[in-house]
């Protein structure tokens, strides 16, 4: 069994009884009077189950297994001590999903057949609520996964949160990968650790290294202090390797190293730093043919590639548009003052027909300009910029309403400011695409050559919702 058995029951003889039968049957217990005892616990030791009784005093009597939870304790499955014709925990009780009651009359077969039972259930696990606001998010956000594709998605991510592999995460720019990778985290059992972001491309090859790791003082000019890198920082938690197709060789191969047997040094260091960090990566980039052209090591590969994920681009998914406009608009009307801004039905039919290159991403920074420029029909901002512009109405290539923008007339409607800028953030995008296809996308050099830093192009990438032309990533068949 993993972990002790937490029993919450403030009536003395009551609790003697459950101690006493659970240390015969050989399982070790955490034995609390209040909640907050319980909630203490909680917060240090992970518990395999929980009894909780119903003479607490707390009103109504069930609160407390509401308690447990909201506090962020992770209380596992909880059964209720109490008599059929006790008062109280039945609603509770079904909102939290506890089904299982003993009566307090139990003897000690009774709560070895109980325990043993509830142990034998596959484990449903909930969100964690440490952090309210960014779990309610992802709850919400993880709701809009409405297509076929995506609750096959969610299933693989509800799998994947339940045990420690590695899982690869692919999918074209600004699909949600980041949402999958959090999910996972916050659905397994490392949810009250850190999650730790680290994207491999944002940072200079030769920086990321200490980025990652760590150095020690005085390993290179300019390491004036120790520094702890990332894995360190993701200690028992999860570290997220964005664009993990990046890498760079001898970093691919310090992290097969951790991979293998969870250590690695810091920069400048000969010691050897133990960790244990659940990894997950994503790219965008077509790993296996990296591969192929040994850009990217086959071992390293096989070792992350245990799950792989491929979240879908939007366009295949189209059904899942106007819920996530409206729930976008809701989000970016609040932030920006314009409560009760309403994407207009009529936008939300032409959105579902547009090609989004730029997935979700791009909805969200479209429906961003609209409450912006107070515009909920979608009459005067134009997009499906450039090059992905009309195509025959409904097909895949369509613009939006099926007829090509005109820009120049629309542009004219607007303020002058937003005309400058529209037109500055035109002429970037065709500058940046054009530098892109020059260097064969080496953003690196793309970077040097538009005198811009390498994380302001990545920026203004995702930003314009550009897209390599090539198939950037193939799903896995
Ligand atoms: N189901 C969703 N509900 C709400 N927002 C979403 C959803 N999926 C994605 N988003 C939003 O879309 C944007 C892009 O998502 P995310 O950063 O996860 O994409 P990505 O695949 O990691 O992109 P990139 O490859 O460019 O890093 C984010 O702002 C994210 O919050
Ligand atoms: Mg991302």
């Amino acid at each position: 069994m993993v972990g002790p058995v937490l029993v919450l029951e403030s009536d003395p003889g009551l609790q003697r009884r459950l101690a006493a039968f659970l240390d015969e049957g050989g399982w070790e217990s955490i034995l609390t009077t209040t909640v907050e005892e319980a909630v203490a616990a909680l917060a240090t030791t992970r518990v395999a189950m929980s009894f909780v009784g119903t003479a607490l005093d707390l009103a109504p009597p069930g609160a407390a297994l509401t308690h447990l939870r909201r506090q962020g304790g992770d209380p596992g499955p909880i059964v209720v001590l109490g008599n059929p014709d006790d008062p109280g925990v039945s609603g509770e009780q079904a909102a939290d999903g506890t089904e299982d009651r003993l009566s307090t009359a139990f003897q000690r077969e009774d709560l070895e057949r109980m325990i043993r039972e509830v142990l034998a259930r596959p484990r449903k696990r909930a969100w964690t609520s440490q952090d309210g606001d960014t779990t309610e998010r992802l709850r919400r956000e993880v709701a809009l996964w409405r297509s076929a594709q995506m609750q096959a998605v969610w299933h693989v991510v509800q799998q994947a949160a339940e045990v420690d592999v590695t899982v690869l995460i692919c999918g074209e720019t600004g699909t949600g990968k980041e949402v999958v990778a959090r999910a996972i985290h916050h659905l397994s059992t490392r949810q009250r650790e850190p999650f730790i972001k680290v994207n491999c491309a944002a940072v200079p090859p030769d920086l990321l290294e200490s980025e990652l790791f760590g150095h020690e003082r005085g390993a290179f000019t300019g390491a004036h202090q120790l520094k702890l890198g990332k894995f360190e920082a993701a200690n028992q938690g999860t570290i997220f390797l964005d664009e993990i197709g990046e890498l760079h060789p001898t970093l691919q191969a310090k992290l097969l190293h951790v991979l293998q047997d969870g250590a690695f040094s810091r920069v400048g260091g000969k010691s050897t730093i133990n960790v244990d960090v659940r990894i997950l990566a994503a790219t965008n980039r077509d790993l296996e043919r990296a591969v192929v052209e040994h850009r990217f090591r086959d071992d390293l590969y096989y070792r992350i590639n245990v799950i792989q994920i491929v979240v879908p681009p939007l366009r295949d998914r189209r059904e899942e548009i106007p819920g996530l406009t409206e729930y976008f608009a809701e989000r970016y009307a609040r932030a920006f003052h314009r409560e009760g801004f309403q994407v207009a039905p009529s936008a939300i039919e032409r959105l579902t027909r547009y090609r989004f290159p730029g997935n979700v991403r791009e909805l969200e920074n479209l429906v961003k300009r609209m409450i912006v420029l107070g515009d909920p029909l979608l009459a005067r901002i134009p997009f499906g910029h450039g090059g992905e512009a009309a195509g025959a109405p409904g097909s895949p290539t369509a613009d939006v309403g099926g007829r090509p923008v005109a820009r120049m007339t629309t542009l004219a409607a607007l303020p002058l400011k937003e005309v400058a800028r529209q037109a500055a953030r035109a002429a970037e995008r065709e500058a940046i695409s054009r530098v892109l296809d020059e260097t064969g996308w080496n953003r690196v050099r793309a970077a040097k050559l538009l005198k811009i830093s390498y994380r302001a192009l990545l920026y203004k990438i995702k930003d314009a919702g550009l897209e390599q032309v090539r198939p950037a990533w193939r799903p896995a068949t």
